[in-house]
């Protein structure tokens, strides 16, 4: 047995959940901070929205989900499990490989009750503030606030493990002329239903997993939905198999009369604008001197995305890798983080992971990648888990898991509309029992 830590992990999703999980079999001692009254972080549906569509307001009221209500996953159930408590095979419900946000959610509460999490959870709890005591490594003051209540409470931590999430404030795109622009705008945090935008022409800002899927979602009611992309092959075309969504290059400028002029000729007036633009981080209550950074969709310095260096392993990220299988990330990532809080499991020291960092980063600059690519995983995402396995004794990433998530991102692009429903599952069963034969 390691030593054991009083710890405090901020966020009740499937970070939040697993890691407390992890942190607790590992023998530290865990308290959960959520300020949301149930756990399920992004597969918690509110069908409220916030009181600023595109959040900007910084008095606004924060709604933590961004689900829509008709939200599948863009994931097969083989992988939006744990490998050691997978997502279950469906004998009644859905029969469909590819769930619907609600039955997510339901694995995370089942998963809960299983491992008796919600006893270590402080519901309806938000952390306003993280900071060392007088610049002491290994201890933490944790300032929450409970709804309803005007008082601040303080408790100390030798660890905090943040996994706040990171799709819930809104990134937004600059569109040339929208300060006098009459239209209605949203951020898709703020999409829940089709109902609103019947008869409207919507355009789409963004091509990436959320506007492939609102679109289509909209356009059932939406008189046209024009879908922008700074990717420079796109001409104005519309999309095959759909009769009213089309494809633009970039917004070249939107005027007064509601007209929108795109930079490839084309041009429609629009009532709405909606921002399909992704998120970013957000740390609001953490206090650290300046030493962790948020930059242009950007965290860090973040030792593999996880440790800032100068404060490591006292405190840590959980969940911030993109382009990458959520669940995997977070249950490698937090197995590590348990063993290394323990001592199981050595980092090496401040300054050969500060090296790392900025080895990281330069490699970056030489493939020409701009810095809001940094926590892409893929196409790496092989090499991260094989990484997080090797620190933590696993056997390496399996073939099959890669194979599916390969699918899924070139299917989600080239045969979007049919590729969940088209999924073979006889193909992949065969694949995945090949697979796991030791
Ligand atoms: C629209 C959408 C679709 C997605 N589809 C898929 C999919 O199909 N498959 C997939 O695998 N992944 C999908 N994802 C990714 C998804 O984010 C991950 O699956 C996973 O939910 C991330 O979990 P998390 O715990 O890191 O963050 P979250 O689920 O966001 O949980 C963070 C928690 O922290 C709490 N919190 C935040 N700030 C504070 C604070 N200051 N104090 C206390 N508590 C706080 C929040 O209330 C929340 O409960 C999708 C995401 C979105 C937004
Ligand atoms: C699904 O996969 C199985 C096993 O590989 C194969 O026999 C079958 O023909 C496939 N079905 C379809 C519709 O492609």
């Amino acid at each position: 047995m390691g030593q054991s830590v009083k710890v405090a992990v901020i966020g009740a999703g499937v970070a939040g959940l697993y890691t407390a999980r992890e942190l607790q079999q590992e023998g530290h001692q865990v308290v959960v901070f959520e300020r949301n009254h149930r756990l399920g972080g992004v597969w918690l549906y509110d069908p409220r929205t916030e009181s600023d569509p595109i959040g900007i307001d910084p008095t606004r009221e924060i709604i933590h989900s961004s689900l829509y209500l008709n939200m599948r996953t863009n994931l097969p159930r083989q992988v939006m499990g744990f490998i050691d408590y997978p997502f279950p095979r469906r004998k009644t419900g859905d029969p469909r490989t590819f769930p619907v946000h609600q039955e997510v959610l339901w694995f995370l509460n089942k998963f809960a009750e299983d491992f008796e999490l919600a006893e270590l959870i402080r519901f309806n709890t938000e952390v306003v503030r993280v900071e060392q005591v007088d610049g002491k490594k290994d201890e933490w003051v944790v300032e929450s606030k409970t709804r309803g209540s005007d008082t601040l409470d303080q408790e100390v931590f030798q660890a905090v493990v943040v996994c706040v999430g990171h799709c819930t404030e809104p990134r937004l795109a600059e569109v040339p002329g929208i300060e006098k622009w009459p239209g209605y705008q949203i951020h898709s945090h703020n999409y829940r239903v089709p109902e609103p935008f019947r008869g409207q022409v919507v355009v789409m800002i963004g091509l990436g997993p959320s506007s492939i899927d609102i679109s289509r979602d909209i356009a059932k009611v939406a008189k046209e939905v024009h879908i922008v992309t700074r990717n420079p092959d796109v001409r104005f075309v519309k999309l095959e198999n759909h009769e009213n969504i089309w494809l633009h290059y970039m917004v070249e400028r939107v005027h007064e009369d509601c007209l929108v002029v795109f930079k490839d000729g084309s041009s429609v007036y629009a009532d709405v604008i909606f921002y399909c633009t992704g998120y970013k981080y957000h740390y609001p209550f953490l206090e650290t001197n300046g030493i962790v950074t948020v930059g242009d969709n950007c965290a860090g310095p973040l030792y593999k995305h996880i440790f800032p260096p100068a404060l490591a392993p006292w405190l840590s990220f959980i969940g911030i890798p993109q382009k990458g299988i959520a669940f995997h990330t977070i249950e490698l990532q937090s197995k590590w983080v348990a063993c290394v809080l323990s001592g199981k499991v050595l980092l090496p020291d401040e300054k050969e992971m500060m090296t790392d960092v900025e080895r990281y980063y330069q490699k970056m600059v030489e493939h020409g990648l701009p810095k809001h690519y940094t926590h892409d995983l893929h196409p790496n995402e092989a090499d991260y888990y094989n990484w997080l396995r090797e620190q933590i004794g696993m056997p390496p990433y399996e073939e099959w898991r890669k194979q599916i998530f390969a699918e899924c991102f070139t299917n989600a692009i080239a045969n979007y509309d049919k590729y969940r429903d088209e999924w073979n599952d006889s193909y992949w069963d065969g694949i995945i029992k090949v697979a796991s034969v030791p």
